[in-house]
């Protein structure tokens, strides 16, 4: 079905499965739930932007021996630092290559090698090479295929440019429910069309969250500014469980350009690939922090490089990759072969500057093994669940995997319920609607630049109990402006992201401050006898 273009009047719509977010997670599950029924898609922006896009080292999964399920458990267990749930790891990796062979089915390419035999990169953590990739933009072709087979089929409708402001709960209808209880229903969504101002409603049978992470509440990150940890931030409101997010993920290597938002990735398979991390010095130092070096896991490289920019007092560290065959580098790193050209880096004969970027949340809204959270009639994939298979720190390409397979259980477990669900025709229209134009834009963007400022200086790399609360006691005062704001104005997609951002922000903080202990990625020098 073609894309909409939305209307003016306030309008009441009704479908079976209503998904929210278009990257893989959303996309995957739209795809999988049309078999069974009528399916809405939301998203903020265009169909085509989200984080998936972005993806450039591959989908992790075991194709062939010598690598086998045993071992991409063990090396998901082992980087998730004792928090991994081992069920739902081993389930993800089992199902795992049924999922890529869906995804090829629909069109995906992935880069073969001159066998004929798919090319598996390697990326830090996996003890095997066993990333699927199309070239350095596997996120790109992923979504490009997605979006042809959904735009094709005739049970989906797609919402573009619809921000999804809060999901429906028994709330809204006037009738009290207690933080995390098992009595809560999600009903469908309120969506404002920024066109008309209008907040719409969307009644569904059951909803898909898949609306990815949380990268914006940092000043550098390698997620696109769409990223505010909207999904995360609607549920913990309508009181379903968020938890581990004390866990975000700072990749180690971004294109070091402080003017650049987003961060431009580096891949990992870089490192993969042959490339190694040096000091201002040009000196090779991840060994002396792990034996596996420059492919040791991401929170261990990354507070390596925090510390090692500390120790020299360079806003950056180097990636090397002269030693690498030309030709080969060129064909399969195009993408940043390019990028770095035109920053005026010539990545076959200098040093490519590189530095940690917040990149991932490991928490988010709490699911079980079909992708359910705690909220009947609610599922969540992507990003934005945290579904036991990450633990304390993600190994890399391990999230596309896990949000395809999520996305795909989420799907059969919501085609077998949704028909014992009924659209709740008692919601009421949006009518908390403030008066207020707020034309004072500034007020926004730069209470989101405190965040990101307060975020990045106290939560970031390494931590401490000090640093934290300081990081309270700041984000507390903007809470209480931003809500003083949200109820009186109009509302615009900019101040529910600030909303947004200030709520995953709070979640990140109090969930830090009630680790106490450092553990993969939260790490405290208060609860750490290492020097870094
Ligand atoms: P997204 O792809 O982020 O999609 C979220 C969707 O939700 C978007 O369509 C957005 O518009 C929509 N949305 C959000 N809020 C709202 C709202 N309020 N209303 C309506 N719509 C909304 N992982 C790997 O496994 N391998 C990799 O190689 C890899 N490389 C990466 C490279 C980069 C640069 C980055 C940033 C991440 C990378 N990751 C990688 C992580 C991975 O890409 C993401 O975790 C994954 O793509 C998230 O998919 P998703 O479907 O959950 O969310
Ligand atoms: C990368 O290509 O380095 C990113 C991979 C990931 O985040 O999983």
């Amino acid at each position: 079905m073609a894309v909409n273009s939305w209307q003016l009047t306030k309008t009441i719509k009704k479908t079976d499965f209503l998904v929210i977010g278009s990257g893989i997670a959303g996309l995957y599950y739209a795809l999988k739930a049309a078999d069974f029924g009528k399916v809405t898609i939301l998203t903020k922006a265009s169909l085509l932007e989200n984080t998936t896009r972005y993806a450039q080292g591959g989908i992790a999964a075991v194709v062939r021996s010598p690598d086998s399920v045993e071992k991409h458990v063990e090396d998901t267990i082992l980087c998730g630092k004792g928090l991994c749930d081992e069920k739902i790891v081993r389930m993800v990796i089992s199902e795992g290559p049924k999922r890529i062979n869906d995804l090829i089915n629909i069109g995906t390419r992935f880069d073969k090698s001159p066998s004929g035999d798919y090319d598996l990169g390697r990326e830090g953590g996996h003890s095997e090479n066993r990333v699927l990739h199309y070239k350095d933009s596997t996120g790109q072709e992923i979504i490009r295929a997605l979006v042809q087979a959904v735009k094709d089929h005739p049970e989906i409708e797609i919402f573009e440019k619809q921000f999804v402001v809060e999901i429906i709960t028994q709330h809204h209808l006037g009738k009290k429910v207690k933080k995390n209880t098992t009595g809560i229903e999600c009903y469908g969504a309120y969506v404002l069309d920024p066109g008309s101002g209008q907040i719409n409603t969307f009644l569904s049978r059951v909803t898909l969250m898949a609306t990815g992470g949380i990268g914006v509440a940092y000043q550098t990150t390698t997620n696109p500014d769409i990223v505010t940890g909207d999904g995360i931030a609607m549920v913990y409101r309508a009181k379903g469980v968020v938890e581990n997010m004390e866990f975000v993920q700072f990749h180690p290597t971004s294109l070091y350009d402080p003017l650049e938002t987003p961060s431009f990735l580096i891949t990992e398979a870089l490192r993969g690939f042959g490339g190694v991390l040096r000091n201002s010095k040009e000196q090779e130092f991840m060994k002396k922090y792990d034996d596996r070096g420059s492919l040791a896991p991401r929170d261990v490289v990354a507070r390596a490089i925090d510390n090692e920019m500390k120790l020299s007092g360079e806003d950056y560290v180097y990636l090397d990759c002269r030693h690498i065959d030309k030709a080969a580098l060129k064909r399969n790193f195009p993408n940043i072969y390019r990028k770095c050209r035109s920053a005026g880096i010539d990545i076959t004969k200098e040093m490519i500057p590189v530095v940690p970027a917040a990149h991932y949340i490991c928490g988010g809204i709490k699911t079980d093994e079909h992708g359910r959270s705690t909220i009947n009639r609610l599922y969540a994939a992507g990003e934005c669940a945290s579904t036991g298979m990450h633990g304390a720190n993600r190994m890399a390409s391990n999230s596309l995997l896990e949000a395809a397979v999520f996305a795909n259980r989420a799907a059969q477990h919501s085609a077998k319920t949704f028909q014992n669900y009924k659209h709740c025709l008692e919601v009421p229209p949006w009518d908390t609607e403030g008066t207020v134009l707020n034309e004072e834009m500034v007020l926004i963007t730069q209470s989101l630049k405190e965040v990101q400022g307060i975020m990045s200086n106290y939560v970031g790399i390494v931590r401490s109990n000090l640093r934290l609360e300081r990081a309270l006691k700041r984000l507390n005062l903007l809470y209480q402006e931003t809500e003083e704001l949200y109820i009186k104005s109009i509302l615009t997609p900019k101040l529910c992201e600030l909303r947004n951002v200030i709520n995953v922000a709070y979640l990140i903080i109090k969930m830090a401050i009630n680790r106490k202990e450092s553990r993969g990625l939260h790490y405290s020098l208060d609860y750490s006898e290492g020097s870094f």
